[in-house]
């Protein structure tokens, strides 16, 4: 199951998918988390040690090429996990798309399609969940990041300029062949907030998938560079996350519990 997560920049997108990374794992789930923002911070937010992230390679450009089908790894993906992937808490590998090396180098195309690369071969695991941490930018629909996700999740703060961001990228979502588009409120401090959000999903008919509430603890996990997993365990948002990620993913079938 490959799920990507999207919406305003600030949403909760990373916050999202660090703690839904670790709470599928834990789960008994193979998880692979990819950061798919030029801008790379989910390590950070999943808690793995800034050194060995700062060792480690992100997606090189060169692993791909282009196929009528979009761009495919020139590389076994077993191959390119073991040679990029970082070891994050709670047995997740987290992979990070390229960053730009040098000002004025040009568009990132390449490293999206990397990404879109590692997406599509994981297709082939049906056992493994990836997700897909993307950046604000609605580019990833345009360059098609994320075209072989099973699942976009769009993240929604209660306010007009966030829900006008997951309007425009429900809207391109539905051109592609992504199946199930959903959207799940974030930050929501009152019922006004949940209604702003309820009543936004069922005015776009986008499918609503729970509300995450408001956290004080998840700043103050920022605040002493801590995921929240480990900082307020818990803290009533990990709760919410966790329902929203079951309501996404299927539950690990019993015999594959240890395979
Ligand atoms: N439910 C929440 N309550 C309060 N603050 C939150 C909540 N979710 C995320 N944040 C905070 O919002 C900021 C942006 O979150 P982040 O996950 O990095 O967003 P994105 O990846 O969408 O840009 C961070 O400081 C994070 O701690
Ligand atoms: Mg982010």
């Amino acid at each position: 199951m490959r799920l990507a997560v999207a919406g305003k920049g600030g949403a909760g997108k990373t916050t999202f998918c660090a703690t839904a990374a670790r709470l599928l794992a834990r789960a008994g789930h193979r998880v692979v988390a990819i950061d798919g923002d030029t801008n790379p911070n989910l390590h950070a937010a999943m808690g793995v040690d800034a050194e060995a992230a700062a060792r480690a390679q992100s997606l090189p450009t060169s692993l791909v090429s282009r196929r009528f089908d979009g761009p495919r790894l020139t590389a076994p993906l077993d191959e390119v996990l073991d040679r990029h992937a970082l070891d994050a808490p709670d047995g997740v590998r987290l992979i990070r798309m390229g960053v730009p090396q040098h000002a004025d180098e040009g568009c990132l195309c390449s490293a999206h399609a990397a990404v879109s690369a590692v997406l599509a071969d994981l297709g082939a695991e049906p056992d493994t969940v990836a997700v897909l941490d993307l950046e604000a930018s609605p580019e990833h629909l345009s360059r098609g990041t994320a075209r072989h996700a099973d699942a976009l999740l769009l993240v929604a703060e209660p306010y007009f300029r966030s829900l006008e961001a997951v309007r425009l990228q429900a809207s391109l979502a539905a051109e592609t062949a992504i199946e199930r588009v959903a959207v799940v409120a974030n930050k929501c401090r009152t019922t006004t907030d949940v209604e702003a959000i309820d009543e936004f999903c069922a005015n776009h008919r986008l499918e609503l998938v729970g509300h995450m509430p408001w956290s004080d603890a998840v700043l103050d996990a920022d605040a002493a560079s801590h995921p929240l997993l480990d900082h307020e365990p818990a803290d009533p948002l990990i709760d919410a996350i966790a329902a929203v990620a079951g309501r996404l993913v299927q539950p690990v079938k019993p015999q594959e519990v240890g395979s």
